[in-house]
This record gives C-alpha cells, structure tokens and sequence, in this order.
C-alpha cells in the first residue's frame, strides 16, 4: 500500500489543499495498491505562481545552464531504474519488454532534448535586425496513463529546452509512478519553480490550468475529445496549444512482403503496450490476391502471443489499465460483430485460464470495410481490424481516409516501392519495415491526431518565440 498524499510545488513536496482521495489499482491483480489525495483548484494556482515567480530567471538561463539541468535529470532517472520499472509493473500491468524499453526511454528523453538545445540557434538574425528564440512562459502540461514517465519527461524536456517553467498535471491514475518519477526528478536539483506537479482530476486541475491567464501554453497528450474542451478553453487567454492526440494507424502490407518477417511486426505494431497506444497500427490492410494466406499467418502468430502476469519476460500483452477501459474494448469486440465484422482471434471475455486482472483477448476483426466505426474510433486496447485492397493506390486511399494521422506502417520486400507509398500518407511519422524507435524524430499528428510536433527543434519551436530588434542603421 502506498498513500500519496503530496503535490510537487516550488521545489517541495507539500501536502495539497484539496481533499478528494482516489484508490489506485494493480490492473493484473484488481488489488487496492494505494491511494492518492487530489489537488485542487487553490493548489492548481498556487503551482502556477512559483511557475510564474522562477520564469524569469529560467527564461534567462545560458545553453550551458539547460543542458546541465537536462543531464542531471537523465541521471537520475537511470539511477533509480528499478524502482521506476516495479511502480509501471505494479500500477500499469506493462509487460517487462515494454517496461524496459519505457524506463530507458524516459532517460534518453533528456539527453536527447540536451542535443537539441546545444544544436539550436536561439540567436539569428533576420535582414538587419536581430532576432532571439524566447520562452512563452509558464506552460501547462497535462498527461495521460498509457506511458506516464515518457510523456512527463517530454513536456518536462521540453520546459526546460525552451527556458521555461512548468506546471503538470499527470494522469490521477498513475499517482505512485508520477511520485517515484518525481523524486528522481527532485534529486536532479532543478531551480525551485521550474517544475510543479499536481495530483488531480481534468475538469479541476486540468481545467484550472487551461484557463488561468499566468499559463503561455499547453502542452497535452491524451484523448481527441478531451483535446477539443482543452483548446476551447485556451482560446480567452489565447494560450499556444499543442496537442498529442489519438490515432487509428494503418499497416499496409504489400504484396511483395515476406510474411515470415511482416506479420510479427504488423501484430507488435497493433499489439504494443498492450494495444493502449496512439501510435498503434490498428487497422492492417492487406492484398486481396494474398488474402487467405495473410489471415491464416496473422491468427496462428497472434495466438502465439503470451497474454499475462506483466513480470513475465515471455508476456507480450498485458492487462489494460481498469476496468473502464476494459469494459470500452468489450463493447468495441461487440460492436465490430454487430457490424457485420468476423472474428479471426479473439472475442469477448478474458483469456482462457485467467480470471482475474484487466485482461482481454486480443482480437483480429476481418471482413471490415472502412466505414465501420471499429476501422474509424481509436479503441485503446488489443483490438485490430484487417481491410483488404485491390492495388497499392487503393491501399493508400484506404489509409489516408481517416479522421487521425498519427503514425502509419509500411511493410515490403523493397525499401523502395514501401518509400514510394509513404511518401503519400498523411501521418506524422511512417515506419518501414518494423524500424526501430528513433528518440529524434518528431512526433505527432495531423488531422484529429494534434497540433504541432515534439521532439527536437520542432518541439522547441513550439514553445519559443522570436523576437525582433531593429536597430536604425543612420
Ligand atoms: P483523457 O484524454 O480523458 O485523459 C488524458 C489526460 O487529460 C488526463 O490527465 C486527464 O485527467 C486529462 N483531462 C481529461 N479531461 C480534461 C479536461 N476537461 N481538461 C483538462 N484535462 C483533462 O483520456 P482517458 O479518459 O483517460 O481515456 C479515454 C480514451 O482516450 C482512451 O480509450 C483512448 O482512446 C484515448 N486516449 C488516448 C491517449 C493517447 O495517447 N493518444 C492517451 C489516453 C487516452
Ligand atoms: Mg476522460
């Protein structure tokens, strides 16, 4: 059992004014594993003033000075590794090859913002003026459950890069990773105001945050429907808003693939973090000519995946994070039947031999078209639908005809008929042929899957303004 009693303000961990107590769950287990008390609205303002009082130093701070910070911080985070990986294992259900490669990841996150920030030319000169890259100012970061300790190191990454000062409101779910994420993140010693956290529910805090006229921008990454009452409400103090969103990636297989290689990518594209992945490709479109064949190998490996105790090294799918997230995918199961859509693999229910935890059985929908909702909704958990086309162009279409465009697959015998089709998708980013994460591109969406990039001087870009000094020359 573990209480979480304390918000992160001005440097200090103090006790919240608010008073709402949250239980927070094992999703493998359903065991009660603590509780977390929840910030309000007082305790949402009082972060927004040491936010505001330490931006003018931070805003004047050297390359050498964030560079340092973001150094200390990737330090620190590795120095606790351990911990970070039993509270995601514990308080999340990721299985170990995800929890592993997340840990490390949130590490990489600072060293590589680090780069960035030595690599960026925050001095340049327009015509005959000089003119200075600037922080916003306060910023505003709200986050969500599926990948905690990444996404708050990103927006804390990308304060600290730009010379600001942050606010963040983590996901009320993930309180005990937020909290041994955040004692590493003390430990790096950060000037006191730099970074507030605070515990607490969207429509308070989160709501607190997006309207407060002291907050520059905000920086979010959770649901498109949250997204859209966020940059509403932005708008009165016209707030810089960068959104993260949603995706319903597609995995085009081409004719030419080598299945032996493709179908393990396509299923770990559609299957990782447990299915509860934007970037997910969730809708594999197939060749008709290949068609039985492509089925046949995409059931006999996905029942191959291990489904189960997140600490086993051999899982690759674990449970998904509560029961409200279970009970969305068992309706989604339901609706792709009530569709018309056929089950390959899967189907209601949990897996056979578990009776207890979040899990579901991952599950392939074939005979979907496009029009279903379970090929347009982004579902959140190991839910993939197989589409099949005629020609590459049709695959495209099918792919580009999508109300996201987050991230996309290609998979081909040839590098270069799959880069030929990449180049006309709209996504944000397009892997080939299962290419490994690369911690410097930029991310994000177009369409209904965000505003703006992060990552690299695309997100550093987003959080700074330039400023002009004219000079006259007589
Ligand atoms: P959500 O989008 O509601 O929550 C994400 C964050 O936003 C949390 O910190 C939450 O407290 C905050 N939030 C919620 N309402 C807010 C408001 N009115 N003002 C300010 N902040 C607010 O996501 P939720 O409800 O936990 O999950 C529902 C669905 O959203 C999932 O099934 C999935 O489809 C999608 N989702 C997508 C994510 C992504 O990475 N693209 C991440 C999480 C959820
Ligand atoms: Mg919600």
């Amino acid at each position: 059992m573990r209480d979480i009693d304390k918000i992160y303000i001005n440097g200090q961990f103090i006790t919240p004014e608010g008073t709402d107590i949250l239980q927070l769950f094992n999703p493998a287990t359903e065991e009660k594993i603590g509780t977390v008390r929840l910030g309000n609205a007082d305790d949402t303002r009082a972060a927004i003033a040491a936010a505001k009082r330490a931006f003018p130093a931070m805003s004047r701070t050297s390359k050498a000075d964030r560079i340092a910070m973001l150094h200390r911080l990737s330090a620190a985070v590795r120095a606790r590794t351990d911990d970070l990986t039993a509270a995601m294992t514990d308080e999340y259900g990721a299985p170990a090859y995800f929890t592993g490669f997340s840990v490390q990841n949130t590490a990489s996150i600072f060293d590589v913002m680090a780069e960035t920030v030595e690599n960026y030319t925050f001095d340049r000169q327009a015509g005959s003026s000089a003119v200075k890259m600037l922080p916003l100012g306060v910023m505003a970061a709200i986050t969500p459950w599926n990948s905690n300790f990444g996404f708050i190191a990103t927006k804390l990454a990308h304060a600290i890069g730009s010379g600001s000062t942050v606010v963040i409101k983590p996901a009320e779910q993930s309180a005990i990773q937020t909290q041994i994420l955040l004692e590493c993140l003390h430990a790096a010693d950060l000037p006191a105001g730099v970074l507030n956290v605070v515990n607490g529910l969207g429509p308070v805090v989160g709501a607190e945050l997006t309207t407060h006229p002291d907050v520059a921008s905000v920086s979010f990454t959770g649901s498109t429907a949250a997204a859209k009452i966020i940059q509403r409400a932005a708008i009165e103090t016209m707030k810089r808003v960068v959104l993260e969103l949603g995706g319903k990636g597609p995995t085009i297989v081409l004719d030419d693939a080598d299945l032996d290689r493709a179908i393990p990518v396509a299923l770990m594209s559609g299957f990782a973090n447990s299915g509860q992945a934007c970037v997910a490709g969730t809708r594999i479109l197939i060749p008709l000519s290949r068609c039985d064949e492509i089925l046949a190998r995409l059931k006999s490996e996905a029942e191959k995946l291990k489904v189960g105790n997140p600490g086993d090294p051999d899982v690759r799918i674990g449970p998904l994070v509560n029961e409200r997230q279970w009970q969305r995918i068992q309706s989604y199961i339901e609706l792709g039947k009530q569709e018309g859509a056929t089950v390959l693999t899967g189907g209601e229910g949990r897996p056979d031999g578990i009776s207890r935890g979040w899990f579901v059985r991952p599950t392939i929908f074939t005979d979907v078209t496009n029009d279903m909702r379970i090929a347009r909704e982004e579902i959140f958990g190991p839910v993939l639908s197989v589409i099949t086309y005629c020609d590459d162009d049709e695959a495209i279409e099918i792919a580009n005809d999508s109300d996201y465009g987050l991230q996309a697959y290609v998979l081909s015998a040839d590098t270069t008929r799959a880069l030929a089709v990449a180049d006309r998708l709209i996504a944000g980013r397009v892997i080939i042929n299962g290419a490994p994460h690369d911690p410097h591109a930029p991310f994000g969406g177009f369409k209904q899957s965000g505003i703006g990039r992060e990552i690299g001087a695309y997100g550093l870009d987003e959080f700074l303004e330039p400023r002009a000094i004219l000079v006259p020359t007589w």
